[in-house]
């Protein structure tokens, strides 16, 4: 091959205008069909697949009928129109007659079909996970995601960001979850942590008067693996200084937007703002998907004019549908769901004109609900109402009644989050991480009141998934501190974790905000995945192992002996 190129065009580029044309063609063997006077072959590379052609009477013939699925060849000849058409197919009008054919490597037989449609188990494709990214799905889904990079990047960098890379051997920076640990070699007894998250050090980066950064960054977290995370996974990570809350929500506002349309062709509009506490007491989630209208109502008031004993003085909120009906079976699981969530009394109440089934029965009539009104109601009651349970009763009732989505794309802005929560022993927590910036009207009662205290933080949630979250920052050291005090840091721990932000903070930081997209979640929903893996292209399984590279794997002994030895040390 020395000298001549492989190829003139991509399988998947030829068109009808080709046709007479002499091209070289080379890819993947999809599949060869024999027809008798005839042979077919679809050829396959990254950017379609063609069909070669050869009649009986060509010296091609005999060669393309030995060829195996998946093996690697060059073919040269003649575009010509097909006599039969696929319109599935962008090359569908046209095939190859075949000339010459290089056979440039074979293949064993593929343990899976590589087509859209496979027949191959996950635990299969991951382990030949290239055979895997073969299939056209997978290679259009790592096309979208640079697409994706490719809009973003423009974006920001129009927006005066500047991309600058923080390094993967840090110190621990506290998001949550546990560190993934590296021994040092030159200090032996000391530890590198692989970043959770650029945290700190985009906001050191706002201290050297960056201004406006952003970083494809990849973060590392060990924690349990579920649908929606990675152990390692990839943040679009942004910081921003001299900007007010509404002006990153708007900034970012624009690029969702760009990042739909030029994506998917969807014009989404502004997204509209919801505070945590309408999130948790309508759709008892900070994530809600809202492609679904349901909501939770607090009818406390009404309720305490029914005649039912157990609503006394207690709060009830209800859920309405209009045109739903619920079989018993259905209506003990809801029970269940409640139950299990703590909620002390769920009833529901199915009405067909004027026919009213429920087991308030002796308690009220058709008359007491509103007249106009058909349907089912589910009312949960009690003092102390938790709103992972009327969340859970949300989803169920969703999902059980097989509800469509009133929209395809449901995006919202949730702010006003608390800046702390409890842990189970009492501790307050961040709720976020340790440098969000209070409420400036909630400051007053930082120390008094925390658990009140809202910080400025907002999370961008679509169709249910956190695809973003962030905040604005404490940026004068004092206050940092307070925070750190009330986290129960003394002086000298805090000095001991964090001193270097503090000293930073003291050294001139701006007032400064930013925020971090999971772009492994978003880019998933934009290509209709269902799980992280189908939009990353080496993915771990739900147990934390490349099934490929057969990782994590034992240390040889030597290497294990070396390892002990600085750890110890
Ligand atoms: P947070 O921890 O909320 O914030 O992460 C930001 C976004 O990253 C995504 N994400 C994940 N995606 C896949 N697998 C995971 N294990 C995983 N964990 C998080 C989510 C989430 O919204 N430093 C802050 C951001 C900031 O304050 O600027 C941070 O990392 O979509």
């Amino acid at each position: 091959m020395k000298g001549t190129s492989y190829r003139t065009h991509g399988c998947g580029d030829l068109r009808p205008d080709h046709i007479g044309c002499e091209v070289k063609v080379a890819g993947w063997v999809r599949r060869v069909r024999d027809m008798g006077q005839f042979v077919f072959l679809d050829l396959r590379d990254r950017s379609g697949i063609v069909q070669l052609y050869a009649p009986k009477s060509s010296p091609m013939y005999e060669v393309l009928r030995t060829l195996g699925r998946e093996w690697v060849i060059q073919a040269e000849g003649t575009v010509r129109r097909r006599e039969s058409p696929n319109p599935n197919l962008p090359t569908g009008e046209i095939e190859i007659e075949v000339e010459t054919l290089t056979l440039l490597n074979r293949s064993e037989v593929p343990p899976f079909l590589i087509e859209d449609e496979t027949d191959g188990l996950e635990e299969l494709r991951l382990r030949y996970r290239y055979l895997d990214l073969r299939r056209p799905i997978m290679q259009r889904r790592l096309e979208l995601r640079a697409q994706f990079l490719e809009v973003v990047r423009r974006y920001l960098r129009e927006n005066g960001f500047l991309e600058v890379e923080t390094p993967m051997l840090i110190r621990s920076t506290p998001e949550g979850a546990r560190d993934f640990l590296v021994p040092s070699r030159l200090k032996p007894g000391s530890f590198y942590a692989l970043p959770q998250s650029p945290q700190l050090l985009k906001q050191l980066l706002m201290i050297a008067g960056i201004d406006r950064y952003f970083q494809i960054a990849r973060c590392f977290r060990d924690e349990d693996y579920r649908g929606d995370r990675q152990a390692e996974f990839t943040q679009l990570d942004c910081e921003l200084s001299f900007v007010s809350q509404s002006e990153v929500l708007s900034i970012f506002t624009g690029l969702v937007q760009a990042v739909f349309q030029e994506l998917i062709g969807v014009e989404i509009g502004e997204i509209p703002t919801l505070t945590y506490a309408e999130a948790m007491s309508r759709y008892g989630s900070d994530k809600p998907d809202l492609r679904y209208g349901l909501a939770w109502e607090e009818v406390s008031e009404w309720a305490s004019q029914t005649e039912v004993p157990f609503w006394k003085g207690r709060r009830v909120f209800q859920l309405h549908l209009a045109q739903a009906k619920a079989s018993r079976k259905l209506q003990e699981k809801w029970q269940e769901v409640a139950k299990s969530h703590g909620i002390p009394s769920l009833s529901i109440a199915q009405k067909e004109g004027e026919k009213i089934s429920t087991s308030l029965q002796k308690f009220f009539t058709a008359q007491s609900l509103p007249p106009e009104a058909e349907g089912l109601w589910l009312w949960a009651a009690g003092e102390n109402l938790p709103h992972a349970g009327l969340g859970a009763l949300r989803s169920a009732v969703i999902q059980d009644l097989g509800l469509k989505p009133e929209r395809p794309w449901a995006l919202a802005w949730i702010i006003d989050f608390p800046l702390f929560e409890q842990d189970e022993q009492g501790k307050l927590a961040p709720a976020h991480h340790p440098f969000v910036h209070p409420h400036p009207e909630d400051l007053e009662y930082l120390e008094q009141a925390p658990l009140k205290v809202r910080g400025l933080c907002y999370d961008l949630v679509i169709n249910g998934y956190e695809i973003m979250s962030g905040s604005l920052r404490c940026h004068a050291p004092e206050l940092q501190m307070r925070i750190f005090r009330l986290l129960g840091f003394s002086e000298e721990e805090a000095q001991d974790k964090f001193g270097f932000l503090l000293e930073a903070l003291g050294r001139g930081a701006p007032p400064h905000g930013g925020c971090a997209f999971g772009i492994d979640r978003w880019i998933m929903l934009l290509a209709g995945g269902s799980s992280l893996r189908d939009v990353i292209a080496f993915p771990k399984t739900a147990s934390g192992s490349d099934l490929m590279l057969n990782a994590p794997a034992p240390l040889d002994p030597e290497q294990k002996a070396e390892i002990l030895r600085w750890i110890s040390s």
